[in-house]
């Protein structure tokens, strides 16, 4: 008898910048230069503290899976810089330290969300959020949120949207594909609507000119998503954490022990030494994102697309496109195939993103500088 595929798996939708990443590759094959401003991952390679951390990891012996919580330096690490950074008092006994901020969501959501249950997420969102749930049986309840406002979530439209079924609403600030914060007036009206908010802090630290807040302040019915890899740009070490409330660390553990043992004991050494010594390099990895961003703010208007609020978080500027073109996949492609530059169509991010390209500034000021001009001189002659 052949295998047959589960539904699950023939119906999870891609990641669509993934594609674009992955015909990027091809036409590089063929002999193109192109430049990426589709990529959500820092340019940077990991600071050298945490690479030394990691090497000593290793010589040290510390080899082995570790306490499927995650190793208790660690976690006490994470405790204080939550008090340090927010005034916010954590044991480390709230907090699963995982393979990466992917699998925290996961584990999370597995934890909260059966079959038939909704879950309130912003549109445009991670597009990950809705696949997980989706592939749980759980059913994404989508509130749209507006370029003129910043994209920001609005408690009001949360408020309308909560059913018999709902079991949280996620926040992302800075948000992944905005690259906007959520006010902490909303925030904090967010936390009070009495429904368990779950905030994915992995663009925390990411922040130019404004602060960002973890939702900790403002309740303790909340489960925080974070992780490693942008801000110590360490997408390769597969490092993240949930903090939850303690009566959902158990169910959270056995989920742990059951898909992934622990996370990577190296990967733990690293991380602690990013929580402890790596706080120049961020400063200085900060400073160049930020030079980045001021300049592709200002290319992208004078192009002609839309921004009418400056993001201020994470490492994307999130443009109306509609002047170029209703349909951003067909838009994101023919500037991969045309122009040789690499962005992500907001489709990807929901269907109220649609019209909107994502563009990120994790790729040098040459590469960004070259990556616009292709993209001014092949919208010249369209
Ligand atoms: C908003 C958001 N959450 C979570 C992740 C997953 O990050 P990781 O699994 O590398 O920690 C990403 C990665 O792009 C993201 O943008």
């Amino acid at each position: 008898m052949q295998a047959i595929m589960t539904r699950k798996a023939l119906e999870i939708p891609p990641f669509i910048v993934m594609e674009v990443m992955e015909r990027a590759h091809e036409l590089e094959k063929e002999g193109q230069h192109i430049i990426h401003l589709e990529i959500g991952e820092p340019d940077f390679t990991t600071p050298s503290c945490i690479c030394d951390a990691g090497r000593e990891a290793m010589t040290q012996g510390q080899t082995h899976y570790t306490h499927s919580l995650g190793i208790l330096p660690l976690r006490e690490t994470i405790c204080n810089h939550y008090l340090e950074r927010y005034g916010v008092h954590l044991s480390p006994d709230q907090i699963i330290v995982t393979s990466g901020t992917s699998p925290a969501l996961l584990l999370l959501f597995c934890a909260l969300l059966d079959p038939g249950d909704e879950i309130i997420l912003s549109d445009p969102h991670y597009p990950c959020y809705p696949n997980y749930a989706t592939f749980l049986g759980a059913r994404p309840v989508f509130v749209k949120t507006y370029e003129k406002e910043g994209f920001q979530l609005n408690p009001e439209p949360i408020k309308k949207s909560i059913g018999g079924r709902t079991r949280a609403v996620l926040i992302n600030s800075p948000s992944n594909p905005t690259g906007n914060l959520l006010s902490p007036e909303r925030m904090k009206a967010i936390a009070h609507l009495g429904l368990p908010v779950i905030s994915d802090e992995i663009y925390h630290g990411l922040v130019y000119g404004q602060e960002e807040h973890t939702i900790l302040e403002y309740t303790e019915n909340a489960f925080v998503l974070n992780g490693f890899s942008k801000l110590y740009a360490m997408t390769g070490w597969r490092l993240g954490f949930v903090i939850a409330p303690p009566r959902f660390i158990r169910p959270l553990q056995k989920l742990q022990q059951n898909f992934f043992i622990s996370a990577g004991s190296i990967s733990q050494w690293g991380g602690l030494a990013a929580l402890t010594h790596a706080e120049e390099d961020v400063a200085r990895m900060k400073k160049v994102y930020d030079e980045r961003r001021r300049y592709m703010i200002q290319r992208i208007r004078e192009l002609g697309f839309g921004l009418p609020v400056e993001p201020a978080g994470a490492f994307y500027v999130f443009a109306n496109a509609r002047k170029f073109g209703e349909n951003s996949y067909d838009l994101a492609f023919e500037i991969l195939e045309k122009a040789g530059v690499g962005v992500s169509p907001g489709i990807d991010f929901g269907q109220n993103a649609e019209g909107f390209l994502r563009f990120s500034y994790a790729n040098s000021l040459e590469n960004i500088r070259e990556g616009l001009d292709r993209i001014e001189r092949f919208l010249d002659h369209r």
